[in-house]
């Protein structure tokens, strides 16, 4: 087979410390090429630019692009003009057309102390949030005009149609489309081209529509009750990081980026976290399980990717703790742990 290419963005704060063994973890499971680029702060720092035109072509002509995190206080600023490390990520999804991302939430038995939430209520969980990832308010019109600032939330049918797509074929039995119909006009566009979609191609999937402040209370009242979960950007961005600590820590959950004609980007849902950045105790395993997520959808690799899900699971199920889970495990020592288990 011909050797996939990998373009790694370590970014920021901990990025570098979780990638290294993530390239480690992955050279046990295939021959790959990784070509590493500077993206985020640090490329600000060196070029000016989140993300300069070499590293985007760089990525588009990769098989996979595995990102780590990007961001720090070094780069925050509220200056319209001055660039900032997420700039560059937004950038990258549009540029490579990544409109469906997708982030499995699946709590482990091992973890359920972990969680914030009752056993009982967190027991069974399996669910998915497919986020639109290229529109909305991320992407509609902004600015300034004299002491006031607006930002749009647009969205178009053909971008709702494609990414209630992606949630009813990933689905078996149920979608949850996630909303703002009593209120926002962009939601009853949403709702309308769901039910007709729903209606045309997927009668045999259960749909039903929750207002996202009451999805966002149902996510810890009652998660088993969600399968896939469908809703827009900036929703899907608040709700993901909601359903991430339902596994305990935002340190486990990965996710993906798919839906262009090239690469997909992989990438964990947690931040740089520049606090702890440099003292090799940042936990790796949302690294891990989005390089999981890079063999399974980016290179069709399914038996190497659930190898690395499972050798992660197993792991966690031995003891492994890093510091967000309530232990002392070190970077370097998670790493272990799972290639222990590999
Ligand atoms: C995420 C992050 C990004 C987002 C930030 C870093 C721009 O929070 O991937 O969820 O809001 O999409
Ligand atoms: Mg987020």
């Amino acid at each position: 087979m011909a050797k996939h290419t990998i373009a790694l963005l370590p970014g920021d704060g901990i990025g570098p410390e979780i990638t290294a063994p993530t390239v480690a973890l992955l050279h046990q499971m295939g021959d790959f090429a990784f070509e590493e680029h500077p993206f985020g702060g640090v490329s600000i720092d060196a070029h000016g630019a989140a993300l300069t035109p070499a590293v985007e072509a760089a990525c588009r002509r990769a098989d996979a692009v595995l990102l780590a995190a990007v961001g720090g206080p070094k780069w925050d600023t509220t200056d319209p003009s001055r660039p900032r490390p997420e700039q560059g990520l937004l950038e990258l999804r549009k540029a490579l057309g990544l409109y469906a991302n997708l982030r499995p939430v699946r709590p482990l038995r091992a973890l359920y102390d972990a969680s914030p939430l009752k056993r009982e209520i967190i027991d069974g969980t399996d669910l998915l949030v497919v986020r639109e990832l290229t529109g909305g308010l991320y992407f509609g019109k902004r600015g300034r005009d004299g002491d006031t600032a607006y930002d749009t939330m647009v969205y178009s049918v053909p971008e709702i149609e494609r990414i209630v797509r992606t949630a009813f074929r990933a689905a078996k039995s149920r979608v949850t489309s996630v909303d703002k119909a009593n209120v926002l006009e962009s939601s009853r566009l949403w709702r309308e081209v769901v039910v007709r979609v729903h209606r045309e191609e997927f009668p045999h999937i259960e749909l039903e529509h929750v207002l996202v402040d009451n999805a966002a209370m149902q996510l810890v009242s009652n998660p088993r009750h969600f399968e896939v979960i469908v809703t827009e950007n900036m929703f899907g961005d608040i709700l993901s990081d909601e359903a991430a600590m339902l596994t305990g820590s935002i340190g486990l959950l990965p996710s993906a980026s798919m839906g262009g004609d090239g690469p997909g980007l992989f990438e964990p849902v947690h931040g740089s976290a520049p606090d702890i950045a440099g003292q090799g105790i940042a936990n790796p395993l949302a690294m891990f399980l989005s390089a999981a997520l890079l063999l399974r959808h980016g290179l069709a690799m399914e038996t190497e990717a659930a190898a690395v899900e499972s050798a992660v699971d197993r792991a966690l199920a031995d003891g492994l703790r890093t510091g967000d889970l309530g232990g002392s495990a070190t970077t370097d020592e998670a790493t272990r742990a799972v290639l222990n288990n590999l």
